[in-house]
Order: structure tokens, then sequence, then C-alpha cells
């Protein structure tokens, strides 16, 4: 489990547009990665970056009317402003327009080309241009392009290859023998079923007359490298292939290489080859994920189908963003991204299990042990629901582990998941609320004390997915270093009695399913082809859940008004006086537009009696009636029968 170094990359993305749903999934997979191995203490370094050459942002460019490197400056920022949004924690952004990358991959062109790795020759066949590959005849596929089945150019011209033919016996012997360099096995399959093909040369030059936006072989300025070729180099330019080789040393090979399925022939048939041509061992893992699908197909830029990850992040938070990316998507197949499954994730796991057991437990805790974490019974977990409790607790920490080794992050988040609501079960079966009737406390305070402890592991096995929210949790539970140790994962008694627990309000306010989320309209894709229709922002279609203590602290009471009037200059208010039992009171209400004055003496409605008092347009207010509003109509809350004023309402 504990390896010397860890080294996790993402693709580059292109800069041609602006990052979605799908960028977002495979640097948060990275991130979560990288942040657990950090927590283990194992040295980690994490790379992403952008692809800046090629034909796609040479367009994309020209379409906005800028030169390629304005387009790639404009672009950039969006991703990395979204990985700062997303948490994300890259040791490095690479860019491949910087002359720190721009130079090794002239280096290595120049000496593959010495060594005749690389050589000139008239080139006669298919070109895909979206895809910017070259085909034969026979790999087209009624005419059109085997991969996005486009229509294909007929294209005539020399250019330079690299000897990848060569290699074709070498790779899938490699690939044989070592079965965890391609993950899952079935995309291990997917590359050895492609090699049972010849593997022809691969063309590296574009003519700088059809394409002048890339890096110049340094052997013929008239033309520039294929875009693939300059990319797949920037895992090794960035941690000082050729220009620092003690850094190189430090981290490559890579320990997984996270890609989408739609790269895997670049990455398990040129990457290596590539790789091996230059004597460079192969990175140890190519993991390929599926696709987030909208309305059935693959999201993209070019479908217009994407999913805004900052819209996300802006109305339900950035940590359950993470956590529905890791939890939905079964690593390494496709899953469909929509709004009514993000919403029922949320309010399942989030808001119903996860935030209201921290909730349950400070709650408890401040009533019956005045905030202060009780200490447990010595032999607390010799047996019964407390040692069945920590044993489920356990087993989540157990199926973490090996689903960071497997790749499978989405059952160490499940099983984390689990072990939260076998803690709010293990509430249910010793009920605290009723134990705290005893006047023997120390059963109540083994119960509060060992869920208390549960939630502290669980939040443990969280925290790479939603470090913010679990900083949170460690931190309500009085823990004064919020990042976990992984070690302490397995410690029972870590967190200390006595220490006060904090309340800082529902972690997961439930979310409200809006008309557009709860029906069969519910796809984000839909909502964003119908800007109108967007949802309001969080503060109204998230409701948050009170516990009863809070709905409590509310005085709520019958009042009977006595006297109304206009406030002059302002037209919707008036001054009512009211009697609360014995005590004369005045409000300001706005309802001026509602009731004439004289239609309201003598009814009794229901205040707010604890507001703090205000001046509204310079006019006391001290407490505030209960209404209801839909569109036009306001009705003011009554009694549903005689009582008199000052009454308590709840
Ligand atoms: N620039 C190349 C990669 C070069 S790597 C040396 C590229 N860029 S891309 O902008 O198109 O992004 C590709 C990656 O984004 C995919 O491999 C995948 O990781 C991610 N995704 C893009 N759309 C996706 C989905 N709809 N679903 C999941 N991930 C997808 O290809």
């Amino acid at each position: 489990m504990h390896k010397s170094k860890f080294y996790v990359t993402t693709p580059i993305y292109y800069v041609n547009d602006q990052p979605h749903v799908g960028h977002a999934y495979t640097t948060v997979l990275a991130d979560v990665l990288a942040r657990y191995h950090r927590l283990l203490g194992t040295p980690t370094f994490f790379l992403t970056g952008t692809d800046e050459h090629g034909q796609k942002v040479a367009k994309a460019a020209a379409a906005a009317g800028l030169t390629p490197q304005e387009q790639a400056d404009k672009t950039v920022v969006r991703f990395q402003q979204l990985w700062k949004k997303l948490g994300i924690t890259n040791d490095d952004f690479l860019r491949t327009t910087e002359a720190r990358h721009k130079t090794v991959v002239q280096q290595m062109l120049a000496d593959l080309y010495k060594r005749g790795e690389i050589y000139r020759a008239e080139y006669d066949g298919w070109y895909c241009v979206p895809c910017e590959r070259f085909f034969t005849e026979k790999d087209l596929i009624e005419g059109t392009c085997p991969d996005c089945r486009r229509p294909v150019e007929k294209i005539k011209e020399a250019n330079y290859f690299f000897r990848m033919g060569k290699y074709q016996q070498w790779l899938i012997e490699y690939i044989q023998d070592h079965p965890k360099f391609i993950q899952p096995d079935f995309r291990r399959n997917e590359t050895l079923g492609f090699l049972r093909q010849p593997l022809n040369d691969l063309c590296i030059s574009r003519p700088k007359s059809r394409l002048p936006w890339g890096i110049e072989l340094p052997f013929d300025a008239d033309y520039v490298c294929y875009v693939w070729f300059d990319a797949l180099v920037n895992y090794i330019s960035a941690i000082g292939y050729r220009a620092d080789d003690a850094t190189f040393k430090k981290w490559w090979p890579a320990s997984v290489q996270l890609i989408g399925k739609d790269i895997l022939t670049t990455h398990t048939v040129y990457w290596p080859t590539m790789l091996k041509a230059c004597a460079v061992p192969l990175p140890e893992m190519v993991f390929a994920h599926g696709w987030w699908l909208t309305g059935g197909s693959k999201m993209s830029k070019t479908t217009g189908n994407v999913v805004d990850p900052m819209d996300m992040i802006e109305r339900f938070g950035v940590d359950a963003f993470r956590y529905f990316l890791i939890a939905e998507m079964v690593m390494g197949q496709d899953a469909s991204f929509t709004e009514d499954s993000f919403v029922r994730r949320f309010n399942a796991d989030l808001a119903n299990d996860l935030g209201n057991l921290l909730s349950r437990l400070v709650n408890m805790t401040t009533r019956y042990f005045e905030g202060k974490l009780p200490a447990p019974a010595e032999d607390a977990l010799k047996g019964g629901e407390e040692k069945t409790v920590w044993d489920t607790v356990q087993a989540a920490v157990t199926t973490l582990e090996r689903s960071v080794v497997d790749l499978r992050l989405h059952e160490g988040a499940g099983a984390a998941i689990v072990a939260v609501k076998a803690i709010n079960r293990y509430l249910e079966l010793k009920q605290p609320w009723t134990m705290a009737k005893q006047p023997d406390k120390a059963p109540l305070a083994t119960t509060l004390f060992t869920a208390a402890e549960c939630l502290r592991v669980a939040a443990g096995l969280l925290y790479p997915v939603m470090p913010e929210k679990m900083m949170v949790v460690l931190s309500s539970l009085g823990q004064t270093d919020t990042t976990p140790k992984l070690d302490e994962l397995r410690a029972w008694g870590v967190l200390q009695p006595g220490a006060p627990l904090k309340d800082f309000g529902p972690l997961f306010p439930r979310v409200e399913k809006t008309e557009e989320a709860s029906g069969q309209k519910s796809e984000v894709s839909q909502k964003k082809a119908q800007p109108a229709a967007k949802p309001a922002p969080e503060k109204t279609n998230v409701v948050e859940l009170l516990d009863y203590d809070h709905f409590a602290k509310l005085d709520l009471r019958t009042a009977k008004i006595i006297n109304a009037a206009k406030i002059e200059g302002a037209d919707k208010l008036l001054k009512l006086e009211v009697f609360v039992g014995e005590e004369r009171r005045q409000i300001v209400a706005g309802i001026a537009l509602y009731y004439a004055p004289e239609k309201l003496i003598g009814k009794m409605v229901v205040i707010v009696a604890n507001l703090k008092p205000a001046k509204i347009r310079g006019v006391e207010s001290q407490g505030m009636l209960l209404a209801a509003s839909k569109g036009e109509k306001l009705v003011l809350v009554t009694l549903d029968g005689e009582l008199s004023s000052g009454a308590k309402v709840k």
C-alpha cells in the first residue's frame, strides 16, 4: 500500500473552449488520489495542464478573431480558475506553449530523427481534421473517420513519420506481461484488439502551409510537430526530462495516468512506443475512465450538451459536487449526469445521513453534557452495539484503502456512507434521548462518544473527496488539527473527552427539488438550453432542516390587534398596536397593500415575540406578524378557534 512516491497525471485539456464536467471529473479523480497519498505521507506529485497547439485551438482562435496564443491565454485562465474553485491541489500546471516544454519536445524530435526513428516520406491517404489523425483507406468506416464518423479529407504530401510499427510485437508482449499497465482490464483487451491489425508508422508532422500552429520540427522549419506527439511529452517535460535528471528520476515512471476512454489509443499505443524509442520506462498504469453522458450521448463541446461545473459549484457547493462526481460514476463505466440524480444523492447521502448525524451529535452533547464530549466506558468496545458499529466503520477503512489501489474510488466513498448510515442506526438503537432520562449518565456518555469517534473515522475517509466539509466535521467534533492522520483511522479513542464540540449550523442544507429537478426535464443540459428556466441560486432552492431546538428558540405568540394606521410616506407599511397578554406592543408590518387598517382591528394574529426590536422607516417595531403569501396574494396567519392573546404557538 505504501509507495515510495506517487505521481499522478490528467490529460492536458484543449484550450479551444471552456471546461465542462467531463474535464472536472478526471481532475477531481486525480486530486482525490493525490490528497489521499499525501495523507499517507507518500511523496506526491500531481500534474495537470493544457494542450495549446494543433488544429482545434487554431480553428477556435480563427473563429474568435484571435491569434492561437491569445486564444490559449484567454482560455487557460478558465481551467486554472475552475481548478482553484474545485480545490484542486496540482503541484504543477503545464502549458504546452511554455519554453520548458517546447525545448524538450524539440530535443526528443532531434534525437529520434538522428537515430532514424523518425524519417521523411510521401504521404498519400485520408485525414480527419477534427481528430487530427491520418487513416488508410481500410481504416475508414463507410468513407468516414473511424473515430468520430465525420468526413475525411484526401491528403497527399511529404511528411515525417515515427517508426511506431516496429514496436508492435514488443508492445503486445509488454501489455500481456504487465496486466496493470492498462486498466480497467476490458480496456487492455481493447488495445490488444487494436494491435491485432498491423500497426502503421505515425505521421508526426504537419506542413506549416496547412497548419502553422505548433512546435517547429528542429530538422525542418517548414513543418510543425503533430499535436499528440507534442502533448504526450508533457508528462515527462514537466518533471525535468532532459533538463533535471534527479527530479525526473524522482517522479518517473508515473504511478497513474488518468485518461478518458476517448484517448485510449494515443495513451496505450503512441505513448508507450514513443517512450520505448527514447529508452524511457513506461508508466505503471494508464487508467481510462468512462464518459459523463447527458441525454444519452457524451458530454462534449461538439455536441453542445455540456454541464458547467462553475454553475454546479455555485448552487450546491464545491464539496457536494466533488462528492457526486466520485460517488456516482463507477470508475471505468459511463454515467449520466442529471440534476435529478444529483439532488437525490445530495439529500440522501449528505443532508440526511452525514449532515444530520453531525447535528444530532452536537445537539445531544450540548443538551446532555454542556457541549463537552463525554468520556466512554473503558471497555466500550468489548462487545454489543459499540463493537458492531466500530467494526462496520473499520470495514469501510479497509474498503477505502483497497479502492485507492484498485482505482474504484466510488466504492471507497460508498463504504464511507454505509458507515455513516450504520452510526445513525446505532443511535436509533441506543436511543440516547431515552437514556438521558436515567440518573446514570455513563451509558449515555459511551453512546455519544462512540458515535462521535465513528464519525471522526468516516470524516477522515471522506476527507480527500470533501476536504472543506470534513474539516468542519472534525472541528465540530473538537479536533484542533483538522487534517486527519490515516493511521489514526484504525485507532479508537482519538477524540478527546472534555473537548468542546462546535455547532457550525447545517453541514449540507437539504436541497429542495425544483420542479425542473424533480420532473422529467431534470437534465441539466435541457436547462442550459433555456436560460430563462435556470433555477434560482442556492438561497431559494435550499431548505435548511432545523432541529427542534432551533425552532424552539422562536417565541411565537398570539396577539390581538387593537389599533392600525398607515405610515406616512410608506405605501406598503402599517403601524399596528397589539396586545400580547397584558403587554402592549407596536409592530410595523408590510401589509398595507392587502389589508385596510380598519379591517384589522380586533383580529387575533400570530407574532414572533422575541425578535430584536428594529426601526423601520424610523418607526420602532417590536416583533413581526406571520403571514402567508403566494404570487400576488398575502393573508395573515390567524387562529382556528377562540384563545386569548399571549398564548404560546408551538
Ligand atoms: N488534449 C487532449 C489530451 C492530450 S493528453 C496528452 C484532449 N483534450 S480534451 O480537452 O478533449 O480533454 C480530454 C479529456 O477530458 C478526456 O480524456 C477526459 O479525461 C475528459 N473528458 C472530456 N469529456 C468527457 C466526458 N464527457 N466525460 C468524462 N470525461 C471526459 O483530448
